[in-house]
């Protein structure tokens, strides 16, 4: 039974290639990436199409800021919709998306973000870990709602911040972490060995 996703990131994509080193290693279960997704014609996600041979699209936001404009959520929903993915994954795709989006796939929209959620919402959450000291940090993998980086939480890895540890030095690890946790997240949704629909109240 085949797991079709789409990732959708902004920046370097490092995950998203995580996820598709993962398939071609046979270690993604029943998931396979259909399509990638940025709101930056420039962003290194993109080239990963070539490499892999999986279509890589920008589409334009439209607006700069958190949201993307309305007229583009509508254009990512009808493009994502005609790959007919079983989960939309938010892999550093840095724009809070609203419930239109998020019904339109009937809440399988999931986000990794860079930090042991509740703790350290929003943009620099590697950073925001880093200069208040705590001792173990790490990633998380949740259901997005609209509200930002506060879904229910799937799953998280923790990572051990030392005090003699850089931002450039905390940022590695975490990335390592990230880099496990999203592959082994999906495989076992895509098995069924974890709740591949979201809970009630995050579909509206
Ligand atoms: C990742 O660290 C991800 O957790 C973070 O962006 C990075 C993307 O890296 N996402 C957020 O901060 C979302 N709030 P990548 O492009 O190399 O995968």
């Amino acid at each position: 039974m085949s797991y079709p996703i789409v990732i959708l990131g902004s920046g370097r994509g490092s995950n998203a290639e995580a996820l598709l080193k993962a398939e071609v290693s046979r270690q993604l279960g029943q998931a396979s990436v259909v399509a990638l997704f940025s709101d930056h014609e420039d962003a290194g996600i993109l080239d990963l199409g070539q490499k892999y041979k999986v279509p890589a699209i920008y589409i334009d936001p439209l607006k700069k800021g958190a949201y993307l404009s309305e007229a583009a959520e509508q254009n990512y929903i009808e493009r994502i919709e005609s790959f007919s993915p079983r989960l939309i994954v938010l892999a550093g795709f840095m724009r809070i998306l609203r419930h239109n989006f998020i019904n339109a796939f009937g809440g399988r929209v999931i986000n990794l973000h860079p930090s042991l959620l509740p703790s350290f919402k929003g943009a620099d959450g590697i950073a925001q870990a880093h200069a208040t000291g705590v001792a173990i940090t790490g990633c998380t993998v949740h259901w997005v709602t609209p509200a930002l980086d506060a879904g229910p939480i799937i799953d998280q890895k923790a990572v051990r911040l030392e005090a003699s540890d850089t931002l450039p030095q905390l940022t590695k690890k975490v990335q390592l972490a990230e880099h496990q946790l999203l592959p082994d997240v999906i495989a076992r949704m895509s098995r069924g060995k974890l709740a591949q629909e979201p809970p009630e109240g995050v579909k509206k």
